[in-house]
């Protein structure tokens, strides 16, 4: 391929349910060159298991500092103009010290701050050092998971503060990028996507609830995902979209 031709895809913490997923689904597509994947982690047991031959698989380690994530983007300038898929899998529910919480009694600032760095500042100082590899001529879709939680229209149980907040703000903070891609990255599309609720250690304490019919594997939003990627037009706007391709209320 050359590099005129050749796609390549990012996927932006790799290591966690969803991430792995997604790099799996994006190497079974032909027309997709290289799947770099960046987490903190190494290349996990799964991927290393099934992908471990797959040199088309570029995988890189990060602490996610801004100073390591500018090395990272340091890294891809050999990508520049290529990549035509972006998922930006970083979320943080709870955590060994925090717990989604229930009544206002529950909030801390810890807390908000933790998960406000993982769910809002990392996926928006992505797209602050990405935006110049991105811009170019080749149609180039971003997607960076949210949730459905975040949504302010959609509000109606309360609870779960910091996870939900950080996800609205993360919406506010596309919708602004997106304002700003269009004038100097019109080449890429912008979308927030929820996923469902789907089988990952994210979710995994609160699937009691859930019906198993509500209950997506992994590969299955991974694959609905790159269908949505692959259907969206580029169009200057932030989509909020849910897995099955529909709007979801701000
Ligand atoms: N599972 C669900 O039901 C569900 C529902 C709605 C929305 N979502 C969203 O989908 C996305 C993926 O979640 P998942 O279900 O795959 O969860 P997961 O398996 O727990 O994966 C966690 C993800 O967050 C990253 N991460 C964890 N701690 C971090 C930290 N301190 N700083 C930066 N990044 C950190 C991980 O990156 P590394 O590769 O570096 O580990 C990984 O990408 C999240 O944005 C989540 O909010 C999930």
């Amino acid at each position: 391929m050359t590099r005129e031709q050749s796609r390549n895809a990012l996927v932006l913490g790799a290591g966690g349910g969803l991430g792995q997923a997604i790099v799996a689904r994006l190497l079974t597509d032909p027309s997709i060159d290289k799947v770099i994947a960046v987490s903190r982690n190494g290349r996990t047991e799964d991927l290393s298991g099934h992908w471990t031959s797959s040199s088309r698989l570029v995988w890189i380690q990060s602490d996610y500092t801004e100073q390591a994530m500018a090395d990272v983007v340091t890294q891809l300038a050999p990508y520049a103009g290529t990549l035509s898929r972006v998922c930006i899998c970083h979320g943080v529910l709870h955590s060994d010290t925090i717990w989604p919480e229930k009544r206002l009694e529950d909030i801390s600032a810890d807390a908000l701050h933790e998960i406000f760095h993982a769910n809002t500042v990392i996926p928006s100082l992505w797209l602050k050092l990405l935006h110049k590899i991105l811009a170019g001529k080749q149609r180039c879709v971003v997607a960076a998971l949210s949730a459905r939680v975040g949504s302010i229209g959609d509000n109606r149980m309360g609870g779960w503060y910091a996870y939900r907040t950080s996800k609205s703000a993360l919406n506010m903070m596309l919708k602004t990028l997106a304002v700003e891609y269009a004038r100097r990255a019109k080449n890429v599309k912008l979308i927030s996507f929820h996923p469902g609720t789907t089988d990952t250690p994210l979710s995994k304490p609160f699937q009691g609830s859930v019906k198993k019919e509500n209950l997506f594997s992994t590969a299955f939003v991974a694959d609905r995902l790159v269908g949505i990627m692959d259907q969206a037009d580029v169009d200057g706007q932030l989509s909020y979209l849910d897995w099955d391709g529909k709007s979801i209320a701000w």
